[in-house]
């Protein structure tokens, strides 16, 4: 079994962050949401990956290099452009051959992994092949995941026997709660599929067409339900939640220095060569190293990345990026602010603010 993990696209809806950088390399309680993937792949006794990658493919390649750090033979599959999640399968055939593989998406993030999820699609191989159990042939198998709006995200209709009926991307009538998980399943007759489908009204092949495709020519594909959370980390609101999951299970490590005046109260987790000064933090939270925290408060659910100063502020579940500055600012919250990125009171004029935002930016004022 391989793994091809998706991190090229667009990333629109993460912009200005993606003007600059890979979304799947944004860290989440200061981790790149892309390695929590690698690692639950590696997890599952995967060993072969390759990652399909686009304009930010050297950022890609020098955050995740021969995949050795997590257990894994890493390769590179460039996509010229994001032509969709099918696209990337075509793509990558060679690396692919004929094997059974688990398609990840890099911006995905899945509590409890997919150790299970890989396990029992391994068990309906071996029915397969050896004509034991139901002797069913399993050319797909798809996580599914009930959520309370469907149309926002593919859709699966499941058959009175458990089998998948029907797949709608975005559906605006949807014909149940089953959303797709960024996690796939394939055995070889996707790559039929993939070359058989045409690029849908957005311009893109679809994954949910080659697998309607499938369903439609008689291929057996089976679902399974997880119950775990999982969520897409594509924007802002959705990213800042995966950072309030992740976070919820660290535990309180105080390795940089804290000093007398400050007050770090439960799961905060402080890198070695950060500072706290005169300030309170409330885990759970994690503080990068070189970051300095000075006459401020840092609230629940916090990542502040490496070499960043908070100062005279106060920030709440909000993810700060690497070298960002939060200066003499009211309460920051529910927020995500980008590498080397400056928040700080205008000077001099009072009642006013100054703004100097990069393209695509978002900024919500209290009046
Ligand atoms: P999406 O989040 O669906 O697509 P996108 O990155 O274009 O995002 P947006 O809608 O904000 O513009 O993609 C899911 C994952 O798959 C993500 O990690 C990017 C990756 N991807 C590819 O590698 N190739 C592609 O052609 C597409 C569409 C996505």
């Amino acid at each position: 079994m391989k793994a091809l993990v998706l991190a090229g696209g667009t990333g629109s809806r993460l912009r200005p962050i993606t003007h600059t950088s890979a979304k799947q390399l944004v860290p989440v309680a200061n981790k790149p949401v892309l390695f929590y993937g690698l690692e639950a792949i590696a997890s599952a006794g995967i060993e072969e990956v390759a990652l399909v990658v686009g304009d930010t493919a050297p950022e890609i390649r020098a955050a995740v290099g021969d995949g050795s750090r997590f257990g894994l033979r890493a390769t590179y599959v460039p996509q010229e452009r994001p032509l969709g999640l099918a696209h990337a399968v075509l793509v990558a055939r060679d690396f692919l051959g004929d094997d059974d593989f688990v398609m990840y998406l890099g911006d995905n993030f899945v509590v409890g992994g997919i150790d299970e999820f890989v396990a029992s699609h391994r068990d309906a191989r071996t029915e397969k092949r050896t004509g034991t159990g139901t002797g069913a042939r399993t050319d797909a198998q798809i996580m599914l995941t009930r959520v309370k709006n469907p149309s926002a995200f593919g859709v699966a209709e499941l058959g009175p026997d458990g089998r998948v009926r029907r797949l709608d991307e975005k559906p605006a009538h949807p014909r149940s709660d089953l959303a797709l998980v960024g996690v796939y399943l394939f055995g070889p007759a996707v790559h039929e599929a993939v070359a058989a489908i045409r690029p849908s009204y957005r311009g893109e092949l679809e994954i949910t067409d080659a697998i309607q495709w499938l369903i439609d020519h008689g291929h057996d594909v089976r679902s399974q339900e997880i119950t775990g959370y999982w969520k897409d980390t594509g924007n802002v609101e959705d990213l800042l939640e995966v950072n309030r999951t992740i976070l919820e299970s660290v535990t309180a490590a105080v390795k940089g220095e804290v000093d007398e005046a400050s007050e770090v109260v439960g799961a905060v987790r402080i890198a070695p060569g950060a500072r706290v000064r005169c300030s309170r933090v409330v885990g759970p939270a994690v503080i990068g190293a070189g970051t300095e925290i000075s006459d401020s408060y840092v609230g629940p659910f916090t990542s502040v990345a490496e070499d960043c100063l908070v100062d005279h502020s106060e920030l709440e579940y909000s993810v700060v990026l690497a070298g960002a500055r939060i200066e003499g600012t009211r309460r920051v919250q529910a927020s995500l602010i980008g590498r080397a990125a400056r928040v700080a009171p205008a000077a001099g004029v009072s009642r006013t603010h100054r703004l100097v935002l990069g393209d695509h930016s978002v900024v919500e004022l209290t009046p």
